[in-house]
């Protein structure tokens, strides 16, 4: 078996404690064929199998992460009801459910006082920083790295901003000689640090970049969309330590529950250091719907209906394992890194591969060693291919011949860039599965 399912047990408790706080209405009829739904939902179980195994270690491709089984059972609970947090009419428990959690990840950073939201996911909570940025620095361009999430110059384009777009250095970071060149010219007017990329796992030099705040006048938005909870693990490097010791003197942050956090899709979280930026958000609602003097979220926030059950998600998720240094969580966050840096040692140790570097926080990323560029690039594929078929799903990434040339992989650069196979090792799991994992690597490698 590889699903959890006694939280199923627990579940139908938690629905019957619900459930007596309605019990003075009168009963409801369930409108349920359950004949027919049996089968509908049996077909959806067949139609589901055709999915990658997203939630066994040996899935360590892309960014995904199973939900915390208290995710689940509370998400599902709260679907009894269906709160929508736009208003809280539509929503009070839940409204008040996602202020705590994202006071709780507020708190994470050193906040006491902020203005933030959950949001359907990463781009949406990214496309609020940018505007309050345009807002609060209107003409002005948005800057982030080459490595930074694509996310962040098409954001721009849709909000009539323009881009800058800044090199790196050979880590995957953002250049902070190349930044300030670009800052000379006075037309920036927010610097996104990404402190964890996606493709590389990178951590932009964020002290370099509040050095240069102190010089020019620009606001820094903070992308820990996939880092943001790596604030709390005890073991990294000291370029990542000293980047989230100091990510509270960002303006804003953004920070993915469904990433790192144990949640189910869709929960993003944007949160702004200076609550005043609350305004921006003001807007002529219909009186009859914000019923109440009280903060209804949908007064800070774009997006109006929002998942009300995803706020009772992550709030049951903190309960059971407060994002607390030291504590079950951090030291599951800590277990993915020592996976990463696990495998990391096993690929500089076998001379057909070439890490490009080590892992920063949990993804790890390789070329292939070959004659050229494209042969490395084609033996990547073919050994992706061929894990997949062992059951071992891997990534790829391109990545550019500055980043890749530090590991020599290849004499004869015919490309400029190479397919690298990369790791995302977000699962605690990944740390006693290492060498299952590796063996079928090598298996595939021999294939
Ligand atoms: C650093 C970073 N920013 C933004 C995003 C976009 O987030 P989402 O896919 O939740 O919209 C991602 C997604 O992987 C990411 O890694």
């Amino acid at each position: 078996m590889t699903f959890e399912q006694e939280s199923l047990h627990i579940l139908a408790e938690s629905m019957a404690i619900l459930e007596r706080g309605f019990d003075r209405l009168p009963d409801l009829a369930p409108e349920l064929d359950p004949e027919a739904m049996r089968a509908v939902l049996a077909e959806t179980a067949v139609r589901l199998r055709d999915n990658d195994p997203y939630h066994h270690p040996l899935y360590i491709g892309q960014m995904l992460k199973p939900p915390h089984p208290v995710a689940r059972a509370a998400y599902t609970l709260a679907m009894a009801l269906n709160p929508n947090n736009h208003a809280l009419d539509g929503g009070r428990a839940t409204s008040a459910m996602e202020k705590e959690a994202v006071a709780r990840l507020a708190s994470m950073f050193g906040w006491e006082t902020h203005l933030g939201h959950l949001s359907g996911g990463g781009t949406m909570a990214n496309f609020e920083a940018l505007w309050v940025g345009r807002e609060l620095r209107p003409g002005k361009a948005v800057a982030a790295s080459s490595q930074a999430h694509y996310t962040h110059s098409r954001l721009s384009d849709v909000l009539g901003v323009p881009f800058r777009k800044i090199p790196v250095d050979p880590l995957g970071r953002l250049d902070p000689a190349e930044l300030e060149k670009t800052l000379r010219g006075g037309e920036v007017g927010t610097v996104v640090v990404t402190l964890g990329t996606t493709a590389a796992g990178a951590i932009d030099p964020l002290p370099d970049v509040l050095a240069l705040r102190d010089r020019y006048d620009f606001r820094i938005h903070v992308d820990a969309a996939y880092g943001g909870y790596f604030r709390i693990a005890g073991n990294l490097a000291s370029l990542a330590r000293e980047a989230f010791d100091r990510i509270g003197e960002a303006d804003s942050i953004v920070i993915d529950p469904h990433k790192h956090g144990l949640q189910p899709y869709g929960c993003g979280c944007v949160i702004f250091r200076d609550p005043a930026v609350g305004r921006f958000y003001r807007h002529d609602s219909p009186y009859t719907y914000f019923s109440s003097n009280e903060l209804h979220l949908g007064e800070i926030s774009l997006e109006c209906s929002r998942a009300g059950a995803s706020a009772a998600a992550l709030w049951a998720t903190i309960r059971l394992l407060p994002p607390d240094p030291g504590g079950h969580f951090a030291r599951g966050l800590e277990s993915c890194r020592e996976a990463a840096l696990a495998f990391h040692a096993a690929l500089e140790a076998d001379d057909r591969f070439a890490p490009l570097f080590p892992p920063a926080l949990d993804i790890v990323v390789w070329a292939v060693r070959a004659g050229s560029a494209t042969e490395s690039s084609a033996r990547a594929r073919r050994i992706f291919e061929a894990a997949a078929r062992l059951d071992l799903h891997l990534a790829l990434a391109t990545f550019p011949r500055p980043m890749i040339e530090p590991a020599h992989p290849v004499l004869n650069w015919d490309a400029d860039t190479i397919v690298c196979l990369r790791a995302c090792a977000m699962k605690p799991e990944h740390r006693e599965w290492m060498p299952e994992i590796l063996k079928r690597l090598h298996a595939a490698a021999d294939a």
